[in-house]
This record gives structure tokens, sequence and C-alpha cells, in this order.
């Protein structure tokens, strides 16, 4: 629901606008002559590499996501694929760099899932082309903010008026330990009426997997990345225990 009904799709590059990760991307992208996102979401980032002449295919399973991706000023100038790591055999060509950006490893659950992507992307890329991701670090404990006092934020809807967002963790075992976490997102839009009583609540479920960065490294080996470059930030800190970030750049 998060990325197929259009009221919440809306409100999706307002919430996530072009930021430190995405300018690290960029870099990556840097000289690039063809580069797959797969989970290119609304194609901020897509379009972006496009601009700078870089051919790009952006895959995506949602249509939703890529109605928005493909009206963007150069919406035109990307292959856009409704699919999963499942398109990646049919994209032509041997990328350079494939990209999995805003978590989108996060939403893969197994380990299987996650490995059969890894693989697919391998077999997309030219020989020493680099796959870059990133996970969000475990020991950050980021659900811990998942909470409607902590996460609460007050966006200016496209169509006018103020709408409330915010996350609610389900009670369950520790993340830590099962490294798994289901939250509810809650959007409330204002009344159009202007009162209080046509206010509309909506509510999307998600659940995402926290890997640790040995678990990643081990996914990574399997599929063929033999060398991994680890960062803790998106200014190319190293990783440690600090940071809120798992950055992999791999080839
Ligand atoms: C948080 S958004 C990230 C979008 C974009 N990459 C960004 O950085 O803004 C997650 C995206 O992953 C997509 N997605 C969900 N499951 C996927 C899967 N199995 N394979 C590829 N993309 C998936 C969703 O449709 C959604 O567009």
């Amino acid at each position: 629901m998060l990325y197929t009904d259009p009221r919440l799709v809306a409100l999706y590059d307002i919430l996530n606008p072009f930021a430190a990760d995405t300018a690290f991307y960029l870099s990556l992208a840097d000289g690039a002559a063809h580069v797959v996102d797969l989970g290119c979401g609304t194609g901020l980032l897509a379009c972006e590499m496009a601009k700078r002449g870089v051919r790009v295919t952006g895959i995506d399973p949602s249509p939703e996501m890529l109605r928005v991706a493909r009206a963007r000023p150069e919406g035109d100038q990307v292959t856009w694929i409704e699919g999963d790591a499942g398109a990646l055999p049919f994209v032509g060509g041997r990328a350079d760099l494939l990209v999995m950006t805003g978590h989108v490893v996060q939403a893969l659950l197994d380990d299987a899932a996650l490995l059969t992507a890894l693989q697919a992307a391998r077999r997309a890329l030219r020989p020493g082309g680099r796959i870059a991701f990133e996970s969000r670090h475990p020991a950050a404990r980021a659900w811990e903010d998942w909470t409607p006092e902590r996460s609460m934020k007050r966006i200016e809807a496209p169509g006018g008026g103020t709408v409330e967002v915010w996350q609610e963790r389900h009670a369950q075992p520790d993340p830590a330990t099962t490294g798994r976490v289901a939250f509810t997102t809650h959007y409330r839009f204002p009344s159009t009426t202007g009162g209080a009583d046509g206010a509309e609540t909506l509510s999307a479920e998600s659940e995402l997997r926290f890997r640790t960065a040995d678990a990643l490294t081990d996914l990574l080996k399997r599929a063929g990345f033999a060398h991994i470059d680890w960062y803790g930030d998106w200014t190319r800190a190293p990783l440690d225990e600090t940071s809120r970030e798992l950055i992999a750049v791999a080839r």
C-alpha cells in the first residue's frame, strides 16, 4: 500500500527528497555508461543520472511508483521496467553499476530472495561492474524511533493542507535478535472541508529485515562479489559499530 496507493505515492518525494544518499550514488555513477536502478521507486536518482548522460534502466514492481517516475522531466530518457530482480536477464547490455537505494534490500525478507537478486545483479553487470546498496545498521536500532511520539512529521500535501505521518512499531520480540521489524506507517490527511471530522487516516503495514555486515558479506560473496568496500555513512566514513548505515560497494 505504501507504494501502491496513489495518495501515499504522491507524498513519497516530499518525504524522500534529493539528499546525501542521492549525491553518493550519483558520484558512483560518474563515468558509467549504463546503470541499473533496481527498486527505483519514483525515479529521482534514475532521472538525475539520465540528466548527466548515463543510460539508465529503472526497475520497480509498483506501477504507481513508476507512473510518477515516467512523469518526471527526464522520465522519457530512462528505460522503465515494471518488475523485480526477475527482470534483470532482460536488461540489454552489461551494466557498469547496479544500485538498490532507499534500503530496498531490507524489503527482501528472506536470504534466499536477496541471494537470488544479488546473483541476477552479478549476471547483469559487466566483469568488474559494481553493485551498491545500503541497509540500516542493526546496532543503531533505528526501529526504536518508529513510535508515534518519536516519528511524527508534518508535511505540506501537494494538494494543500498538512498531512501528519508517523510510524508505529508492532509489539514483537527484540529485532536485534530476530532481524525483523514489523511496523505501520499512518498518514492523517486533513479534512477537505477544513473541519476535524472529515480527516482521514490511511495506514500501511511494512516489514523490514535488518542484516549485519557479516550476513550481507556472506550473501554478496555467494553471489560472486569478491571485493566489498563498506562505508558507515554518505561521506564514506569507515563502517564501525556506531554507524547508522551499512553501505556496500562491491564488485
Ligand atoms: C523505500 S522505496 C525506495 C525507492 C528508491 N530506490 C529510493 O531510493 O527512493 C522501496 C522501493 O522498492 C520497491 N520494491 C519492493 N519490493 C521490491 C523487490 N522485491 N524488488 C525490487 N524493488 C522492490 C518498492 O516498490 C519501492 O518502490
